[in-house]
């Protein structure tokens, strides 16, 4: 046969062959709509300058184009996101069982997560089930939760004592967050290490923590290629492996003198790790085995971490609104001393009397989240949302800050009216799992709905209502508060922290 026949048949058969694939073979829905992209890189190159810094700025404008779920692709990838509360409500609740995957961590997040094993970033499937299951039924379980209020006390105490150091060596409040984050973080290593650590024991495993967070961005470049980075980047990974270890050797220590000076009867984190088993990788015949040292210690960091950043975070914006409205706060105040017999404390006991403390609460979720997206989902098989195809070698993600500003959801959502979450008002009996319907999901929807919002809310309602109770708290003069947002790691901050004068209520 001539070689022109040769070649014109092979053209013949492959135009038959995507002929026929493009009828059969083409998914039935297409991806949500999204900017035009090149291949390999994807459409990432339609950020704008700045636009890493306002990826939400991004977004929002790309819906207002595309609409309530569009698609990015980095590199070949495609990345779904939602702004529309009924579209997160279709996929996280009612076909949970679909969208509640993780994608494949990126090998720096691989060696944080000991190869994923921590809740966040543990793929849908038995070992999740396991490590979450110890979470919310062990140290979560409400009596559990209970037992560790004279914790909560005493980092109550080192709070106030951060507070009245501060107003008095500068002659007001300035680093609101940092004193929430120091004593978050004291209570929370309480609860998973079992002992009241010193000052400087804090620090040291803050400041682990802390070179951990910076990591992500700081050793990115180890993420692209990683066969080639391994070789031609062989220092910079050393060094980032020797952070990791570093992390190690701080935390274990405290797991490892677990026993000594305890929190006595009351059961902490470490606890329930040293004792729990899960299932082996090949998920053979059932089989288990205990958790590795490096388990160990990637679960009690994304403890800590989880539960103290988010928390610190909303407390900031939450005491930022209590110095902007000052109304607020007086109506926060005087519903305490009419509900509650007074006293030198607001005690737990008595936060479920507070209503329109709880409205504030919510209405600060709503407004300033502490975190604007969810972490990363997959789907486990191709699925439909909205009418659209969702890949299963994709990601997806929800757009947590513009559904609480949805002005489909809500009425004037740019204004701080907490009385919408009392009677009358258009959430009043908000649920936060949003299994009927989501308005909001600060805390995620669905079956990886965050599991300490219990405790969160607690924290805060606990923590707010004892601030307010003990101090009034004031502009100071000239220093009008600004809720612009900042992204700090994983959490939406105050961008110029309030400064406050704080003047005690009673002497
Ligand atoms: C105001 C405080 C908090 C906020 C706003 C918050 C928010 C979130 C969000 C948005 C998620 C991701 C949900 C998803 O991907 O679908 C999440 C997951 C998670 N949170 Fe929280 N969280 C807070 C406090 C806590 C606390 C106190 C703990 C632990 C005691 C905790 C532990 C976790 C864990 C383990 C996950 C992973 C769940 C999973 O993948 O199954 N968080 N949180």
């Amino acid at each position: 046969m001539e070689i022109i026949t040769i070649i014109f048949l092979t053209i013949i058969s492959l135009s038959f062959t995507i002929f026929i694939k493009l009828i059969f073979f083409s998914p039935p829905h297409k991806l949500p709509p999204g900017p035009p992209r090149l291949p390999v890189i994807g459409n990432i190159i339609w950020l704008k300058k700045n636009s890493f810094s306002d990826f939400q700025g991004v977004l929002r404008d790309l819906a207002s184009r595309h609409g309530p779920i569009i698609t990015l692709h980095v590199g070949s990838k495609p990345s779904v996101w939602v702004t529309d509360t009924s579209l997160a409500h279709e996929a996280l609740v009612q076909n949970g069982a679909v969208f509640s995957d993780r994608p494949l961590a990126l090998p720096t997040t691989r060696v944080i997560t000991s190869n994923q094993h921590d809740i966040h970033s543990s793929v849908y499937g038995s070992l999740w089930r396991t490590l979450r299951r110890n979470l919310t039924s062990e140290i979560l379980q409400p009596a559990r939760v209970k037992a560790h209020g004279p914790s909560r006390k005493w980092a109550l105490e080192i709070l106030v004592d951060l507070f009245e150091t501060e107003q008095r060596e500068r002659g007001h409040v300035s680093d609101a967050l940092d004193h929430l984050r120091h004593a978050m973080f004291c209570l929370l290593a309480l609860m998973c290490f079992g002992e009241k650590l010193r000052r400087e024991e804090i620090r040291e495993i803050e400041e682990a923590q802390y070179q951990m967070l910076v990591s992500y961005t700081k050793f990115s470049v180890l993420n692209i290629f990683p066969s080639v980075t391994k070789f031609l980047l062989r220092r910079k990974w050393k060094e980032f492996l020797n952070l990791r270890k570093s992390q190690e050797s701080v935390l274990l220590k405290f797991v490892n003198s677990r026993g000594k000076e305890t929190t006595g009867d009351v059961l902490c984190y470490v606890d329930t790790l040293l004792s729990l088993e899960i299932p082996t990788e090949e998920e053979d015949g059932g089989k288990k085995r205990k958790l590795s040292e490096s388990e160990i210690v990637s679960l009690c960091s994304e403890f800590l971490n989880a539960a103290t950043d988010p928390t610190a975070t909303a407390m900031q914006w939450i005491m930022a609104v209590m110095v902007k409205y000052p109304e607020i706060q007086r109506k926060v105040y005087e519903e305490m001393e009419s509900v509650l017999d007074g006293g030198e404390e607001i005690r737990e006991e008595d936060l479920g009397k507070l209503s329109y403390l709880k409205a504030v609460i919510l209405e600060s979720l709503r407004r300033h989240p502490p975190g604007h997206y969810l972490s990363y989902h997959k789907v486990t098989n191709d699925a439909v949302l909205g009418g659209f195809l969702v890949p299963r070698q994709g990601t997806i993600n929800f757009m947590v800050g513009e559904m609480g500003r949805d002005p489909k959801v809500w009425e004037d959502p740019l204004t701080f009216r907490p009385e919408r979450f009392l009677e009358d008002g258009e959430a009043h009996g908000f649920d936060m799992t949003g299994t009927r319907e989501i308005k909001m999901m600060p805390f995620g929807a669905g079956r990886r709905m965050c599991p300490g919002y219990g405790l969160s809310l607690l924290h805060l309602e606990y923590y707010v209502a004892n601030l307010v109770w003990k101090f009034e708290w004031k502009c100071v003069e000239g220093e009008e508060v600004d809720m612009s947002e900042k992204q700090q790691f994983i959490t939406m901050v105050m961008k110029t922290p309030f400064k406050a004068n704080m003047y005690p209520r009673r002497k």
